[in-house]
C-alpha cells in the first residue's frame, strides 16, 4: 500500500500565493466533479528535496480536457487540447482576470504571479510498440500513470482534492530513494523502452549528487548499445539539457566513463582538458568586449559555444560526422567546418601582420573565434584572436563605396580591392589619419589611371 504522508505544509510554503490559490481552485472544481487530481513528477521530487520549483503540471484521474473546459466556461481564458493524449492547456493570461482574481481572493500585485497557462493531463499509460518508438497512449489510473515514468524519484504524486489535500502517493519507494540518494528504474525494460533515459539517469545523478543504483547501472550497461538506434534529434535534446545544467561537467565525464558517449558515436568522448574552456563558455560571463550575440542561428550562444569547444579539436571530417550524428543546427555545422580547417593554421597567427590576420579571420563566425580563444587560452594564439575580435575586426577606412562613386570611379570589383588596401594600411599602421588615408587613396587612383 502506498504511504500516506502529508506534505500540505511544504506545498503551502513553496508556492507563491497566486499559484497556490490557482492550484486550490482547480483542486476544488475537480473535487466537485469527483475527480482525483495530483501534482506529480519533478515538481514533487524537488519539493521533497527542499529545492522547490514553481512549475507544475496537474494530473487528473479522469478527463482532464473536460475539467479544463469547465474552468474555461466558468472563468474564461482559452483551452487548447490534444484528445489523443488527453491533455489540455488552459491559457489564463487571456482570462477575464477579474473573475479569477475574485475567486482566488488576489490583489493586483499577487495576480502578476499567475502563470501564463496551466497544463492539465489525464492520467495515462503508454505502450511502446517496439524499442525506441514513440509510445501509444491510453487513459488510466494515477498508479499506472506513475508507473510509466523513468525513475522512482520521479514517480511521486501529491493529491490535491478534498480531504486528500497534501497526501503523498508513493507506489514505488520514490521517497525512500530520494532520502537515500538513489536513481533507480522501476522495471528492467525501462532503458529498452526509452534509451534516452540513460542520459537522464546521469543528469539527475549529477544534479542531485545521487548515485545510480547498482541494478540500474547494470541495466544501463546492458542497454547501452541501444543508443545507436536513437535519433540525433532526441540525443541532441538530452545533451542540450545536460549542457543547461548548473554544472554539466561531471555529467559529461560520467557519460564518458559509462561509455555512453561512444555508444552514441564512436568518436564522441569527453576530454578532461575541455573542462576549463567548457566552464568558461557555459558559466563565466562572456567577455563583453567581444560583443557576442545572444543567439547564433537560433541556438542560445552558450550552448553553441559549448558544442564548438567540444568538437573543434577534432579533424574536420570527425567533427562533421559528430555534428551529423547529433543533427546540430546548420550554423554550428558550418562553424565547425570553417573552424576545424582553421585550426592547423592557427599557430602561424602570431607571426602575421594585422592585415594578414584579418584576411584569414574575416568570414570566420565570431562564436567560432571565441571558442578557439578559450581553447587556446593564455597562449600567443589566443592573444591574437582576442585583438582581432576586440579591435582589428572593427577597423575600417573612412572611405566607402559611396566615396569612390562620388570620386567618379565606376562601380566594380576594383572597389573591393581599393577598400581592402586602405583597410590593410590602417591595420598595419601605414595610415593613421583621414588625411593620410586620403593621400593613399589618391595615390592608388593615380597609379590606376597612369
Ligand atoms: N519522463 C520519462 N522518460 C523520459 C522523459 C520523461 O519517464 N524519457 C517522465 C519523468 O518521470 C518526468 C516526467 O516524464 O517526471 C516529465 O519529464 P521532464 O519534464 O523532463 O521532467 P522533470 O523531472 O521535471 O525534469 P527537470 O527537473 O529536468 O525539468
Amino acid at each position: 500500500a502506498p504511504s500516506r504522508q502529508n506534505f500540505a505544509d511544504r506545498l503551502e510554503a513553496a508556492l507563491p500565493p497566486a499559484r497556490l490559490a490557482l492550484l486550490k481552485l482547480v483542486a476544488q472544481r475537480a473535487h466537485q466533479r469527483r475527480l482525483p487530481v495530483y501534482v506529480v513528477g519533478g515538481f514533487v521530487r524537488d519539493l521533497l528535496l527542499n529545492r522547490p520549483s514553481q512549475d507544475f503540471d496537474i494530473v487528473v484521474e479522469g478527463d482532464a480536457i473536460a475539467l479544463a473546459r469547465a474552468l474555461e466556461r466558468e472563468f474564461g481564458g482559452r483551452v487548447t487540447s490534444h484528445s489523443r493524449f488527453g491533455t489540455a492547456k488552459w491559457h489564463i493570461a487571456e482570462i477575464r482576470v477579474s473573475l479569477l482574481k475574485n475567486a482566488l481572493h488576489l490583489d493586483e500585485s499577487n495576480a502578476n504571479d499567475l502563470p501564463e497557462f496551466l497544463d492539465l493531463i489525464s492520467a495515462r499509460t503508454e505502450f511502446y510498440d517496439y524499442p525506441t518508438a514513440l509510445p501509444t497512449v491510453e487513459r488510466s489510473s494515477i498508479k499506472l500513470d506513475l508507473h510509466r515514468r523513468d525513475f522512482t524519484i520521479n514517480t511521486l504524486a501529491l493529491r490535491l482534492d478534498g480531504r486528500h489535500y497534501g497526501d503523498l502517493y508513493d507506489y514505488w519507494g520514490g521517497y525512500a530513494d530520494l532520502q537515500r540518494g538513489l536513481i533507480r528504474v522501476l522495471h528492467s525494460l525501462s532503458f529498452v523502452d526509452d534509451p534516452t533515459r540513460m542520459l537522464r539517469a546521469v543528469r539527475f545523478e549529477q544534479r542531485f549528487g545521487f548515485q545510480i543504483e547498482e541494478r540500474t547501472l547494470q541495466l544501463m550497461q546492458e542497454a547501452r548499445d541501444l543508443l545507436r538506434q536513437v535519433s540525433g534529434d532526441r540525443l541532441r535534446h538530452e545533451i542540450d539539457l545536460i549542457l543547461a545544467e548548473e554544472n554539466p561537467l561531471p555529467a559529461l565525464k560520467r557519460l564518458d566513463d559509462l561509455q555512453l558517449l561512444t555508444a552514441i558515436h564512436p568518436d564522441l568522448h569527453w576530454e578532461p582538458h575541455l573542462a576549463e574552456p567548457m566552464r568558461k563558455v557555459l558559466k563565466d560571463p562572456l567577455e563583453p568586449a567581444w560583443c557576442l550575440p545572444e543567439t547564433w542561428g537560433g541556438t542560445p550562444i552558450r550552448r553553441a559555444l559549448a558544442y564548438l569547444v567540444w568538437f573543434l579539436p577534432f579533424s574536420t571530417e570527425k567533427s562533421l560526422s559528430l555534428a551529423q550524428r547529433l543533427r546540430l543546427p546548420h550554423h554550428l555545422r558550418e562553424g565547425l567546418k570553417i573552424g576545424t580547417s582553421l585550426v592547423p593554421t592557427l599557430k602561424d597567427l602570431p607571426n602575421l601582420t594585422p592585415s594578414q590576420v584579418v584576411a584569414r579571420l574575416d568570414g570566420v563566425p565570431l562564436p567560432v573565434i571565441y571558442a578557439l580563444y578559450q581553447l587556446y587560452y593564455d597562449t600567443e594564439v589566443a592573444a591574437v584572436l582576442h585583438t582581432y575580435a576586440t579591435r582589428w575586426r572593427h577597423i575600417h577606412p573612412v572611405t566607402d563605396g559611396h566615396t569612390l562613386r562620388t570620386m567618379g570611379l565606376t562601380p566594380g570589383p576594383s572597389y573591393r580591392r581599393i577598400l581592402w588596401t586602405l583597410r590593410a594600411a590602417w591595420l598595419d599602421g601605414q595610415v593613421q589619419s583621414a588625411d593620410q588615408e586620403r593621400a593613399l587613396l589618391e595615390q592608388l587612383l593615380a597609379s590606376r589611371t597612369s
